[in-house]
């Protein structure tokens, strides 16, 4: 199984429109949380998430959340 980079330690929180958004499950993006298409040797993908209305969203940062692409604090237990 392929481990994903931890580019944050935290969660990434932003205001978020409604739309499709694709998380960075592999770490290597250089626009976190999103995928920037660099997870191409990495033998992981991005995951698609719907958005249907504005809100603030807190992203998994660390890319070990047990309900990706969202934070659950898991962080706090590594
Ligand atoms: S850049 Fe990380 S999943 Fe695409």
């Amino acid at each position: 199984m392929k481990l994903p980079e931890i580019p944050k330690k935290l969660s990434i929180e932003l205001d978020n429109e409604p739309g499709a958004y694709f998380w960075c499950a592999c770490g290597k993006s250089k626009n976190q949380p999103y995928c920037d298409g660099s997870h191409a040797d990495s033998g992981l993908r991005p995951i698609r998430r719907e958005v249907d209305e504005a809100k603030k969203i807190a992203w998994c940062g660390c890319k070990n959340a047990q309900n990706k692409p969202f934070c659950n604090d898991s962080h706090r237990k590594r």
